[in-house]
């Protein structure tokens, strides 16, 4: 039992010492860099504790990253010339050739202002459903909020503010004329800098929808009614005529 227990803590210095292993801008874990958006920055995979030449491979996300062969023997850069807003969460893996079980990876925490959009103008009549969508980034995490003309209120109960992952949605039931206003979008990092998107809702008067079928249709009916019985009436007026013509012609 005391030899097994020396022969293991034995191994495992012995596994420490001289395992093959990478490393990452000079990190033997997995790490995360925080960039600012426009940022270049480069990765450098080196091995470490090996006895041959060693080839390198990358991938960026799942995709394996095109590099030259002789940026992969035993040391290899990627270089990112300006991180973008999109780039963020993206992870760069560094992987051994000869065995990929041995890989070093690095995520990506790409830093930038919130950045809102959407269709920002809506017209629409009273009585309609309306949905205004503030599409959002942001990293780091923000606070959504809306604003009516520029106000901090509180919406009746036929305003739904809803968030999704991606999207910041004013819903509202049953617009009126006097929901007409400017609603702004507001994003808040944990820092207080404000980031906002002004979405325009112009509610008109109520266009009577069904009720002026319903009216156009019984009038186009009542008119071929007329029509109809104007018509008949015509054929009978004429036999009449007819015969009294006949009649006197006789
Ligand atoms: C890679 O490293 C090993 C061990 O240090 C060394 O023997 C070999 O020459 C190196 N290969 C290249 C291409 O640098
Ligand atoms: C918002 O402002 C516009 C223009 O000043 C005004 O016509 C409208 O009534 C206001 N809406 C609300 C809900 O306060
Ligand atoms: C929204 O704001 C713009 C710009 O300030 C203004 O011209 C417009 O009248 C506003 N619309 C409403 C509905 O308040
Ligand atoms: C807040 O906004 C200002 C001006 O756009 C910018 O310079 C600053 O870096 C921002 N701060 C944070 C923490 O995002």
């Amino acid at each position: 039992m005391k030899y097994l227990l020396v022969l293991t803590v034995f191994s495992f210095f012995f596994y420490q010492v001289r395992a093959l292993d990478l490393k990452l801008n000079g990190f033997n874990y997995d790490n995360r860099f925080d960039l600012k958006v426009n940022q270049s920055k480069t990765i450098k995979c080196d091995v470490v504790n090996n006895s041959n030449t060693e080839t390198l491979i990358w991938y960026r996300g799942t995709q394996q990253v095109d590099i030259k062969p002789e940026n992969s023997l035993n040391t290899s850069t990627v270089c990112l010339p300006a991180v973008a807003p999109d780039d963020n969460g993206i992870s760069f893996t560094c992987l051994l050739k000869s065995d990929m079980t041995i890989k070093r990876s690095v995520q990506l925490n790409v830093l930038f202002e919130p950045i809102l959009s959407g269709d920002t103008k809506t017209i629409t009549q009273a009585g309609q459903n309306v949905q205004l969508t503030c599409g959002f980034k942001a990293n780091p995490a923000v606070a959504m909020s809306w604003r009516q003309n520029d106000s901090i209120v509180s919406f009746p109960s036929r305003f739904e503010q809803s968030m999704s992952s991606n999207t910041w949605t004013l819903s509202i039931t049953k617009v009126e004329m006097s929901d007409t206003a400017n609603y702004t979008c507001v994003a808040v990092t944990a820092s207080g800098n404000v980031t906002t998107l002004i979405f325009e809702l112009i509610v008109g008067e109520r266009q009577p929808g069904l009720p002026v079928e319903a009216i156009g249709g019984a009038v186009v009916v009542a008119f071929l009614i007329i029509c109809f019985g104007l018509f008949a009436r015509r054929q009978k007026i004429f036999k009449q005529c007819m015969k009294n013509k006949h009649n006197t012609a006789m």
